[in-house]
């Protein structure tokens, strides 16, 4: 694989770096991105119609059971190289930050240690009265689990559509982009926001801007380096070409 020589000598001597992944990144691992077709017993069903607080006012059961099934699906799931090599250049990189769009948990089977899911872990709940978060529940046969404080309906501790995203995982994620020499963007399409906007945080502040996406984005005429191809093959090939 021909990296940029400039990109390897650059990587090698930052201290600051910061991540953005999206599920791209998860696809080698088996997991479907959010925007190719959906399988199976959920086809009849958008993402959007199911990931909004709308959506589980009105069928709490079926929201519910769609993130059972989604929970399900990636607990037998195991990380890619792509996962494990990032976890590796954190052990490399004096300020690594992995900011994820990603609600899979693959990057802390991987290994890494400094991450920011911007938008949840589907392996964690919360009560959607008092917002208390847990990661054990008592799953009801039938009905919705409740909250063992307030008995409010316990729900995926995801941010959905049209909910903001935690505050200080943001200010945290932003922070990191604006301190970083390099950032990355990898697997993401770039269409949500507020993560799309992360790369131009780093850039406005000098950093170099790195993309490696199986496909071209919005983003990446206005990268310094893209890579275009699969993160489980890029990202291997990258660290071994550093160090
Ligand atoms: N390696 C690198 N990139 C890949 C790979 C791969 N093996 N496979 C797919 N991709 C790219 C696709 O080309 C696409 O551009 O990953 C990107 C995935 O984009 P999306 O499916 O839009 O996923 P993402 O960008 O993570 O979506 C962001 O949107 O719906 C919300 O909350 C949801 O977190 C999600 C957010």
């Amino acid at each position: 694989m021909n990296l940029p020589p400039e990109l390897i000598v650059y990587l090698r001597s930052s201290t600051r770096v910061a991540v953005l992944t999206g599920a791209g990144i998860s696809q080698e691992s088996g997991l479907r991105t959010f925007r190719e077709a959906r399988d199976g017993l959920w086809t009849q069903y958008k993402p959007e119609d199911l990931a909004s607080r709308e959506a589980f006012a009105q069928n709490p059961k079926l929201v519910w059971d769609w993130y059972a099934m989604r929970r399900e699906k990636v607990r037998g799931v195991l990380p890619n190289p792509g996962h494990y090599a990032l976890a590796e250049l954190e052990r490399r990189i004096p300020t690594f930050t992995l900011i994820t769009q990603n609600v899979d948990g693959l990057h802390l089977k991987a290994g890494s240690a400094n991450i920011i899911e911007l938008h949840g872990n589907l392996q964690r709940v919360k009560c959607s009265e008092c917002g208390r978060a847990t990661v054990e529940w008592v799953e009801t046969e039938g009905s919705v689990p409740i909250c063992l404080v307030c008995g409010g309906l316990l729900r995926p501790d995801v941010v959905w559509f049209g909910e903001s995203l935690p505050r200080a995982a943001l200010e945290t994620a932003v922070l990191a982009c604006r301190e970083c020499e390099i950032f990355f963007s990898i697997g993401t399409s770039g269409l949500v926001q507020p993560a799309a906007s992360l790369a131009y945080a780093a850039r406005n502040r000098g950093a170099k801007l790195v993309e490696i996406n199986a496909e071209q984005t919005s983003l990446t005429e206005k990268v310094d380096f893209a890579l275009q191809g699969k993160s489980g093959e890029i990202l291997p090939a990258l660290l071994s070409a550093a160090w």
